[in-house]
């Protein structure tokens, strides 16, 4: 499936959630909020991978309230109609379109992926999925948190549905992948979300 038509085709849904391909807001917002455990300090700054229409910058605004200036927001998405919206929703937002692969420039702090990479692609989409966890992790500072679709956590019927145009995930190929080609400060979070598990790389152990 071609990641950019897939979301061409979520995209113009009024729901921010299902703009972005999440079945709820509370999905969305749960996400939003286990991802940003990796966040620590006061300040610092936060590539958004695959930042959809901004939904994740608006989190941040009110999460971090009277702090969120001291924090900043970069967005990075591939699809040039969610980077439209996301300028179109959200007043000062950074976003630009470009694919992570591509990505360059100083580091940030951290690099957050929300639900990016769970469209399934033709090919080897285990090592799609490692050559951008290793660009991402390239990228950070201090630390990476990723979503993934759990091969384990999703009902049979869910994934039957949506098989041709999703992928999920075996969470233990993942540790793997992440332990042999990217790093050992890796944690593995399987038990915060209904069918999600969160990849956490950290810099500095
Ligand atoms: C499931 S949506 C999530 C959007 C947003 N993170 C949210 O949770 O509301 C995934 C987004 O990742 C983008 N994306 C997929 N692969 C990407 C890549 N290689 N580089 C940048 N963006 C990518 C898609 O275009 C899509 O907008």
């Amino acid at each position: 499936m071609d990641v950019i038509e897939f979301f061409n085709n979520t995209c113009d849904h009024e729901d921010d959630w299902t703009a972005n391909g999440w079945s709820s807001w509370e999905t969305q917002q749960g996400m939003f909020s286990v991802l940003s455990h990796i966040l620590a300090g006061n300040s610092g700054s936060v590539l958004d991978v695959g930042c959809g229409t901004g939904c994740y910058y608006r989190f941040l605004q009110q999460r971090l309230g009277q702090k969120f200036p001291l924090w900043k927001y970069t967005g990075i998405d591939i699809n040039p109609k969610m980077v439209e919206r996301a300028r179109r929703e959200n007043e000062d937002i950074d976003v630009s379109l470009r694919d992570v692969m591509d990505h360059d420039g100083p580091p940030h702090d951290y690099v957050i992926g929300a639900g990016t990479f769970n469209v399934r692609i033709d090919g080897d989409q285990t090592l799609y999925l490692q050559q951008r966890m290793e660009k991402m992790f390239s990228l950070a500072k201090r630390g990476v948190a990723l979503s993934l679709l759990s091969r384990d956590l999703c009902s049979e019927e869910h994934q039957q549905e949506t098989r041709d145009q999703l992928f999920f995930y075996d969470a233990p190929s993942v540790l793997l992948a992440c332990l042999h080609y990217i790093t050992p400060n890796v944690k593995l979070d399987h038990t915060s979300l209904p069918s999600q598990f969160i990849v956490y790389l950290h810099k500095d152990g």
